[in-house]
Formats: C-alpha cells, structure tokens, sequence
C-alpha cells in the first residue's frame, strides 16, 4: 500500500511522469546496457530495444502500476503483476537484477526531470517501484519455485523440423541432458535463446503446441525483418541444440464447463491448439466455439491439426475467415456482428492487436463481460497501457 506521505505527491506528479517516460526510459536503457552488455546476452531483446515496443512496456507499467495505486489503496493489478512476472521468470530475472534496472532507471528520471525531481519526488517514486518490484519479485521466486529444476533454460536438440504452412515452420525439442522436465499447462509459452552469428543469444517466446510425449513443440512464423526468426527458419537444423525455459504464461485453458470461444488469427492459432488438445485428452464435451482468421488456407499454421482436433470434440464447431477464401470460409477480416456468441461464454484471443480489439468490441457488444475475455499478446503487451477497457 502506498504511503500517506507519497500518495499526494505521486497524484501531483503522475502525469508529468507518465508524460516523460517515454523519453526517460530510451536513455535508461542506454545507461544500463553501457554498463550491464552482458544484460543483452540471452536476457533482453535487441529488437525491442530498437522498435521501443520493450521501453515503452516497461515505462506504461510503472505509471499504470502507479495510477492503480490512487484509486485502489487495498489492492494490486494482479494481472499485470502475473503477466510480467512469468514473461520476467522465462527470462530469468533474479531479485539481484531489481536494483540494477533501478539505478540506470532513477538515474534517467534524475536527468530528464532537472530540477522537478526533487528528494520529495524521488523518494515517492522510489516508493511505487519498490512496492511494484517486491510483488514481482514475490511472484517470480513462487514461479521458480514450483518448476521441476531449478536451472533458466536447459540444452534441447531439434528432433524435427516441418514446415507448417506457408511462412511457418513447426520445431519438435526434445532435451539434451538430464535437467527435469516441467510439465506445460495448456496455453503456456517457453523462451528460447538463440545463438545469433555475433555470437550474441537472443530470447523469443514460443507458445507451445502438441507435439510427442516428452518434447516441446513450437510453431514459428517468419518474420523477415525480424531478428531470431529467420535464424530458427533458414540455419537451424534437425540436430542442432537450442537453450529452452521451463514452461511459463498465465493465459491458460480456462476449466470447468462454461462454454469457450477462441478467436485467432494467424500464429495466434498456437494457444487454441493447446487448449483443443487439452480438451480432446479430457474427452470434454464442452461447447466450443472454434474462430480463425487468416490470409488462406495455405498461410493457416497447423490447419490440418486445428481441423482435427476441432472434429475429435463433439461440442466444438469451427468457423473461418480467409482474405482469399476457399470453400466454407468467410471472405476477408473476421466480423463477429452475425456469430452468436454461446451464453456465458469464456473467450480467448490471440492475434495481433487491431484483430484482438475488434474481436472484443464485438464480444462485448454481445454482452459478453469484459472479465470473461482473456488475451495472449505474441510480443511485449502494450495492450494494457492504452486500453481502458481492461478493467470494465
Ligand atoms: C519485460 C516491467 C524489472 C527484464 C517487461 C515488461 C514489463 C516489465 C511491463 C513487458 C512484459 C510483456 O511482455 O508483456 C518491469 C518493471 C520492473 C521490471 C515494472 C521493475 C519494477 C526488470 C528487471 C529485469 C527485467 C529487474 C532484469 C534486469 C525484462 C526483460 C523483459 C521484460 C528481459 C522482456 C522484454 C524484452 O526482451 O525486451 N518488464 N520490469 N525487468 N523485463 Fe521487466
């Protein structure tokens, strides 16, 4: 809870600051990569770095984290908390990192701020980021503490490699030593690090999909531009040893017997995968609304597995949309204004940002309530920061 004597200086100052951390925090991660390099190695993205998406991630959270605090003194944002702490133990954040993030952090505000930061500010600043760090921290040593090793990645061998549509390819790891496996909970993602030719590791997360007993499968969707995908796609080979995370993510199966709605498009047909097997292997006979957008069928990653594990379950039924149609497809973007959605209907959504919001809109409109629809963002969650419709 934020103190009596911080909370009105953190009302006067949360728009300045939420105004400035933009700005602050570019050249707080130029602070801290000058004097933590080592910090670039396997943990953070370069390509965040370069794109700001990371900065402004980071930098949202604290002014949201912040913003909670005013208006709900008895509580926390338990969802952003867990959402960060799980991305953070994927990665292997430690409590020793805190203070580290902290200094270059402060030191930014101190020189963006000027004279504005006064010891009064500062100090209540400094209170919001200790009480958001010591949540996370919380959060993430229960994380470390419930998997089956105690290690941040572990050495996989890539057991098979397949293309999985157009633009896609499916990657089967299975271990290469001894370490534990952790089991995955249907929906979760792993980080995995890979070798750049700078010799530079660089981390992704990879929702896992169904694959054999004892693996972890991955689908990975090409991004020319991008920086690990093209290695993952044109150098890595069956045989070939990549470094994997135990399995993490809180965007999960929801359980019980509500009907389900997933809506996907694209890559983000991975999680759906994972909940269509789960459910297959509980030979449930729940109700489920099976939705899926994409360019064609050709593009569609796994179609045929998202095709058979919607036939294995009698209450699941699957809809498309396809901006180059085929048989049965709807034609163009997905409109959810003529699907009915089920009564009570949990919803899941994965895609990118334009897709997930339109999707929501329309669930809403049909009266589903905001708490019933969760969302898995493929890349750092900015959703969050603009989005007022997360608390509704
Ligand atoms: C990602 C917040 C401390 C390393 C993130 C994200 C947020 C965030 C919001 C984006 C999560 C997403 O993908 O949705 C914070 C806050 C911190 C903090 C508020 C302090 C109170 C740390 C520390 C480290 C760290 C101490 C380690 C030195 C990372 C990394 C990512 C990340 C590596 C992944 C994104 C990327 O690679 O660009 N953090 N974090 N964070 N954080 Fe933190």
């Amino acid at each position: 809870m934020l103190s009596e004597k911080s909370r009105p200086v953190i009302e006067q100052t949360i728009g300045v600051v939420a105004e400035r951390i933009p700005f602050i925090t570019p050249e707080f991660y130029r602070s801290m990569f000058a004097a933590r390099p080592d910090l670039l190695d396997g943990m953070f993205s370069r390509a965040n770095q370069e794109n700001g998406s990371q900065p402004q991630a980071l930098a949202g959270s604290i002014a949201m984290f912040a913003s909670w605090l005013l208006s709900h003194p008895e509580g926390y944002p338990d969802e952003l908390l867990s959402r960060v702490a799980h991305k953070h133990a994927s990665l292997g954040v430690l409590p020793e990192h805190y203070p580290v993030v902290h200094e270059h952090l402060f030191g930014a505000i101190a020189r963006d701020l000027g004279d504005a930061a006064t010891p009064e500010v500062v100090a209540a600043w400094d209170e919001v980021y200790w009480l958001m760090a010591d949540a996370m921290i919380r959060i993430e040593e229960g994380l470390y503490g419930s998997r089956a090793n105690d290690v941040v990645v572990a050495p996989f061998r890539v057991a098979a490699k397949e293309q999985a549509g157009v633009g896609t390819v499916a990657l089967t790891l299975e271990p290469a030593d001894g370490t534990p496996m952790t089991p995955a909970v249907a929906g979760q993602y792993v980080t995995v690090q890979v070798r750049m030719p700078d010799g530079v590791h660089q981390p992704r997360q990879f929702t896992l999909v169904p694959g054999p007993e004892g693996t972890r499968r991955i689908a990975v969707r090409l991004d020319e531009r991008g920086e690990v995908t093209p290695v993952l796609h044109h150098d890595v080979r069956v045989g070939d040893v990549l470094q994997v995370s135990n399995p993490y993510g809180d965007v999960v199966l929801p359980e019980g017997d509500r009907p389900l709605v997933l809506v996907s498009a694209g890559i983000g047909v991975t999680p759906m995968l994972a909940f269509l097997d789960r459910l297959v292997r509980q030979e449930s006979r729940r109700e489920v609304l099976v939705l899926h957008a994409d360019r064609s069928a050709a593009t569609w990653p796994l179609r045929e597995l998202h095709e058979l594990l919607v036939a294995e379950l009698p209450g699941a039924r699957l809809e498309t949309w396809m901006e180059t149609p085929g048989e049965g497809d709807h034609d163009g973007f997905m409109d959810l204004t003529g699907v009915r959605l089920p009564s009570g209907a949990q919803v899941v959504l994965c895609g990118p940002l334009p897709f997930m919001r339109a999707a929501r809109s329309a669930a809403v409109a049909q009266g589903v309530p905001g708490r019933s629809i969760a969302y898995e963002i493929l890349g750092p969650d900015q959703w969050m920061l603009h989005d007022d419709a997360r608390e509704a």
